[in-house]
């Protein structure tokens, strides 16, 4: 399937590891030109030198919390590739964290990574798809968004309000190109959950077990029987990137099934842009639940004309930033 991203200027943020890295590999493995971002500069760096494919990828670290993020990134990411036609907001994390243990601090981190971060984002990324009539958003949020989870309500809370953050910028841009879809896996075997000092290790040392019961007990709430991987998320959140029409739901990427689709609300935007929300209901209220918002695309929208591009190694960002960057179309290059 031609997904139509050969070209296409994309950031995603949270890209040194896990769902995000292999997101943004899947585009760049298409011919996207990717710029990723993360805190972690010799993660980025070395994300950067397995770069794959025909496309190109790029680094900029960053914390995605800074005030400034949103502006940097998509400035940088159009100085760059010369505009931004798709965005995935990734970044994000948790560990086990009571009610009674989260303090105003880990609210307001939860906060503004899930929530203030995305928007800044989406604030400087939309207007500038709209003006050129496309554009794919994509956040990717959490089942525990959708059913809270009492190992850190923070995150849920938060993951919740990232998915009705989602819904607005989808009924406020779908009419002008831009489709915006929110993402919500359940339990995947990121570093989140089975790297050192995952949520499987802070389970197991808080439940008294091992890490592999940890890790065996959230597969088993899944119908597949396993934790989801990140390529299944991250193929899910390509095809959203992509110009392929969306005139269905998708199947989350973490093997859940979705056997009814119970409400699909639509309203017409216009003849030939129908927004839609689409929720895929679990079997049982043990299944980690998925949620994928999507508009319904335009047929015939043009892809983009630009094609790949070598990139030549920048050492720094411009003024706009004093953030280490990395840059690399294979072979590839060292962040500096
Ligand atoms: N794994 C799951 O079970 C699961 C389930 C549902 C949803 N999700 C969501 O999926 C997204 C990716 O998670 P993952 O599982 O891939 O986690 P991961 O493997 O821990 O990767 C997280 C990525 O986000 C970056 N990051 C974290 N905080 C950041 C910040 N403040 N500024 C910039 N970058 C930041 C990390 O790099 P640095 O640390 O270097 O900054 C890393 O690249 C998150 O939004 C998460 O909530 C995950």
């Amino acid at each position: 399937m031609d997904l139509g991203l050969n070209g296409k200027s994309c950031i995603v943020t949270g890209a040194s590891r896990g769902i995000g890295l292999a997101s943004a590999r899947m585009l760049c493995a298409e011919g996207a030109r990717v710029l990723i971002s993360a805190r972690d500069e010799d993660a980025l760096a070395a994300a950067v030198a397995a770069a794959p494919g025909e496309g190109t990828l790029e680094g900029v670290a960053g914390d995605v919390t800074d005030p400034d993020a949103g502006d940097r990134l998509v400035g940088e990411c159009e100085r760059r590739f010369g505009a931004v036609d798709a965005l995935v907001n990734n970044a994000g994390t948790t560990r086990m964290r009571s009610l009674e243990q989260l303090e105003e601090a880990d609210w307001q981190e939860q906060w503004e990574l899930n929530v203030l971060a995305p928007l800044a984002l989406m604030e400087a990324a939309a207007p500038r798809m709209a003006e050129r009539g496309w554009g794919r958003i994509v956040n990717v949020c959490s089942s525990s968004g959708k059913r809270p989870s009492l190992r850190n309500p923070a995150y849920s809370v938060t993951k919740a309000a990232q998915l009705s953050l989602s819904r607005v910028f989808a009924e406020r841009y779908a009419s002008r190109g831009v489709l915006v879809n929110a993402i919500a896996p359940g339990p995947v075997e990121s570093s989140l959950w089975v790297g050192e000092g995952g949520l499987a290790d802070q389970i197991a040392a808080e439940q008294g077990g091992s890490r592999e019961e940890a890790i065996a007990a959230a597969g088993a709430k899944v119908p597949l029987g396993r934790l989801g991987s990140e390529d299944e998320i991250a193929a899910a959140i390509v095809f959203l990137a992509s110009t392929n029409a969306v005139t269905g739901p998708v199947p989350p990427g973490t093997g859940v099934t979705a056997p009814a689709i119970p409400s699909i609300e639509s309203r017409s935007a216009s003849p030939t842009i129908v927004p839609s929300v689409a929720t895929l209901t679990p079997k049982s209220s043990t299944v980690a639940p998925g949620l994928i918002m999507f508009p319904v695309t335009r047929p015939g929208w043009p892809a983009a004309a630009a094609s790949s591009s070598a990139s030549v190694i920048s050492p720094r960002l411009t003024a706009a930033s004093t953030a280490p960057t990395c840059t690399a179309r294979r072979p590839s290059a060292p962040c500096r």
